[in-house]
């Protein structure tokens, strides 16, 4: 098998965890490169229910070694809490099969409240972020007063960092949005633990992807949300704030372009969305009940409704130009069984 990445054609939910779950099979090494605890997906492995929000799923399969790129935004407390679950169902997970770059953006407490806070405050012109602190831990990325993973495991660094940092996030959070500030302490010691925990698992992925690669093993990158919720290409300002197109792999994992052979592109056979933004052929009549029960359309993160609606082509001709899709793949087809016509938007 050649390298791969997989991608959401649409609005994210499109059965990626699925294809990934299925292609894992022949692959060595599974790369998350971006998003962060906004992505979920559910596994059910030999009638037993996995949920996974950071980890990839290729963590079930003997052998295969997960990394988490510098692209994504890491919330330690999901991703160890998610390894403790896997232990305790006797699953072996460890440096030997999940490694975190040191370059990964953490995701602080002050994220998620801000990213709450500013939602309240926006009112009816709200993004209807998944509440995770995301946006936030991308604009600290961006503005480089972002805490790395490397600054995690080192409790003096993350002293300085936060000393530094809360402040500014405490004005932000009391004077304009009118909510609670953060003392240091409350952060620091239960973030100075968590960095011990993950430290075992801290690597370069970069390196760890260029050697796998060179003693011919096969990569799979997995892509979060979709195409259409890319910060870039997106229906900005309703996407998320990373870069699920294919080209997100390579600067969100640290390997070149060349090494992407593959890029596949997962189609539902009909649209759904999440939060708010422009979305032509959403049906609000019976056809979006039916679609929403058939096909069980309610996000695995937050547990909203999926709003529904006909495929749109449009969409993924748009997808397949900014990914330079090699492949598709239709999933939850079944799911239009019963409903005469079945349209699909052309223009
Ligand atoms: P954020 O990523 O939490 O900032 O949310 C921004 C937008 O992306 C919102 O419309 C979310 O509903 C949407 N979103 C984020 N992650 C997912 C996902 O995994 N599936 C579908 N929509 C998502």
């Amino acid at each position: 098998m050649p390298n791969v990445v997989i991608v959401g054609t649409q609005w994210g939910d499109e059965g990626k965890g699925k294809i990934v779950d299925l292609l894992t099979e022949q692959a060595q090494v599974v790369v998350r490169y971006q998003g962060g605890n906004n992505a979920g997906h559910t596994l059910v492995v030999g009638g037993e229910k996995f949920i996974f929000h950071l980890i990839p799923s290729g963590i079930l399969h003997p052998g295969t070694i997960c990394c988490i790129g510098n692209g994504v935004v890491l919330d330690p407390e999901v991703f160890l809490s998610e390894i403790d679950r896997l232990r305790s169902r006797g699953q072996k997970v460890g440096p030997e099969n999940l490694r975190v770059s040191e370059r990964t953006q953490v995701i602080m407490p002050y994220h998620q409240r801000l990213d709450l806070a500013r939602e309240r405050a926006k009112g009816a012109g709200k993004i209807g972020t998944t509440g995770r602190g995301i946006g936030p831990c991308y604009e600290d990325k961006v503005a480089r007063r972002g805490v790395r993973v490397a600054d995690l495991v080192e409790p003096k660094l993350l002293r300085a960092k936060l000393e530094e940092i809360l402040p500014e996030k405490n004005f932000l959070l009391e004077k304009f949005l009118g909510d609670q500030p953060f003392t240091l302490e409350e952060i620091l010691e239960p973030y100075q633990e968590l960095g011990q925990r993950l430290k075992p698992l801290v690597a370069n992925v970069s390196v760890i992807l260029q050697q796998a690669a060179q003693a011919g093993n096969n990569l799979l990158f997995e892509g979060a949300q979709g195409t259409h919720l890319d910060i870039d290409h997106g229906t900005y300002p309703f996407v998320t704030s990373s870069n699920p197109v294919a080209g997100g792999a390579a600067t969100g994992s640290g390997i070149g372009p060349g090494a992407l052979h593959r890029v596949l592109g997962i189609v539902k056979a009909y649209t759904t969305r999440v939060g708010s933004g422009p979305f032509p052929t959403e049906c609000l009549d019976g056809v979006g009940t039916h679609l929403q029960e058939c096909g069980v359309e309610f996000g695995s993160t937050t547990g909203r409704p999926r709003r529904c609606g006909w495929l749109d082509l449009v969409v993924i001709h748009e997808a397949a130009r900014l990914n330079g899709l090699t492949g598709l793949v239709i999933t939850k087809l079944d799911v239009l069984t019963g409903l005469n016509p079945v349209r699909l938007c052309v223009a």
